[in-house]
């Protein structure tokens, strides 16, 4: 892959503000809306469901990347479609058939992704990973943005991005937590393709040059 994509999380957006940061989004150079569900029981935080992202999806001009934190999430693939999801992911923790809910999405015609916290094995993707579209890797553990990022990632993307290579797999390494202007180019070269960003954007004096800086970062 040529370049790495930019997906700003809008947890860490203005929420009285939705459209505004929406519009800055829209106009700046990310690729993806981040968006991360919560459900208070998977996480121990609860952030917006489908009203929301339905709305977030009528004004965002680029693809709608549905990060779930809940449990159960197959309950809702069908009705997070319906609200705009374009890339949905789930947690290898909450769901006990991961062939079949990789399965679900793509036949809802969505993106599938599987999220690994950060405590998870890498090679329990060993038997799955050439049915994934993108593997998201957390580099916090689930619930909040602005945390401090975990530095064993950097090992887990090189081990994951061999696992990628050797079983000639297309899927895609997404960094989530943490990522800073600092250590973006560390993630690039261990192997990331998508950085999530929600403090670093919208935390910033100006999230548009923000976003450039990420984008643009070798
Ligand atoms: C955390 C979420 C993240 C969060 C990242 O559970 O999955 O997407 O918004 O926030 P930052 O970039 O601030 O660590
Ligand atoms: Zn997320």
């Amino acid at each position: 892959m040529s370049q790495h994509l930019i997906a700003p999380s809008l947890l860490s957006a203005d929420f009285a503000n939705l459209g505004k940061d929406i519009e800055m989004v829209n106009n700046s150079e990310a690729d993806w809306f981040h968006v991360d569900v919560m459900d208070g029981e998977f996480v121990p935080n609860i952030s917006f469901g489908m009203p929301v992202i339905k709305a977030i999806s009528k004004h965002a001009c680029k693809p709608l990347d549905v990060h779930l934190m809940i449990v159960k999430p197959e309950r809702y693939f069908e009705a997070f479609r319906d609200c705009g999801a374009n890339i949905l992911s789930v947690h290898i923790e909450a769901v006990p058939h991961l062939h079949r809910a990789m399965q679900q999405i793509k036949s809802l015609g969505m993106k599938a992704g599987v999220v690994l916290n950060p405590h998870t094995q890498i090679n329990l993707l060993e038997d799955i990973i050439t049915d994934v579209d993108l593997v998201l890797l957390m580099s916090v553990n689930p619930g909040f943005g602005g945390q401090k990022f975990i530095e064993q990632t950097y090992d887990r993307i090189m081990r994951l991005s061999k696992l990628i290579k050797s079983k000639k797999s297309s899927a895609l390494i997404e960094i989530d937590g943490g990522v800073d202007l600092n250590n973006a180019s560390l993630l690039i070269a261990a192997g990331a393709n998508v950085l999530v960003a929600g403090n670093t954007v919208f935390g910033s004096t100006d999230p548009m040059n923000t976003i450039k800086l990420l984008k643009h970062i070798k």
